[in-house]
């Protein structure tokens, strides 16, 4: 594609514009309304999210995974624990969570710390996924070389149509992200955007709006 072909790509934004009489004190809530608002109106996975990383060497990492589960305590997601991100966070548990939702010319950004769930709750949710994805959680070396594409879907067939019950493997389970930060971004009319960011000062939330 021709530089000057995205040089002139551009969509006009043109919803309502985020008022501060639309924010919320606590960001968890207002998250809520967005992502409501987002079920609603996206034709693509809504809890879909950027999930970035930094490791020890400092190259920063994104990749997206699935929002699995949200309360005021964070956002869930379930990955590999000895996948590149897992391994990162283990090194550096400070991540950053971005969804994008274009059809509400919308973009949500966190902050925040993140820690494993219980052994509990990752089971709860690996028990509920149909078999096949259990299989292949299972045997996935997620983020390692594979050499052969064809014996590891043999491998999953196999596992997935036996009967032999398919446990949660200790390395695949639950994050939780605690956030530290949020910032709110709404699409205007003419580049005229809205930006609220949220730092949390002990239990209390401050915000800020923010030049587009
Ligand atoms: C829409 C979408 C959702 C995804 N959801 C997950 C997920 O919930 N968990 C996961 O481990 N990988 C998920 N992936 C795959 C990851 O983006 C990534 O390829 C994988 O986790 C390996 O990343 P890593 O090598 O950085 O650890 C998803 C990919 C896409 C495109």
């Amino acid at each position: 594609m021709q530089e000057k072909e995205l040089y002139g790509m551009r969509r006009d934004y043109s919803p309502k514009p985020l008022y501060v009489e639309d924010l919320n004190n606590d960001p968890f809530l207002l998250f809520e309304k967005w992502f409501k608002e987002a079920l609603e109106l996206e034709n693509g996975e809504a809890n879909a999210m950027v999930l970035s990383t930094v490791g020890n060497d400092m190259m920063p990492s994104s990749r997206m995974v699935l929002l699995k589960k949200y309360s005021d305590s964070g956002f869930v997601f379930f990955t590999n624990y000895k996948s590149h991100k897992g391994r990162q966070l283990e090194e550096n548990n400070r991540a950053a969570l971005l969804f994008f939702w274009p059809d509400s010319m919308r973009q949500v950004r966190i902050e925040g710390n993140v820690r494993k769930i219980s052994s509990a709750e990752s089971d709860e949710y690996f028990e509920s996924r149909p078999r096949e994805s259990r299989a292949s959680s299972a045997l996935s070396k997620q983020s390692e070389p594979l050499q052969e594409r064809e014996s590891f879907d043999s491998e999953i067939r196999n596992l997935s149509e036996n009967n032999r019950e398919i446990k949660r493997p200790g390395h695949w389970g639950g994050y939780v992200a605690e956030p530290v930060l949020f910032e709110f971004w709404q699409g205007g009319i003419k580049r005229s955007h809205d930006r609220f960011r949220y730092t949390k000062r002990g239990a209390e939330w401050k915000i800020v709006r923010l030049y587009p």
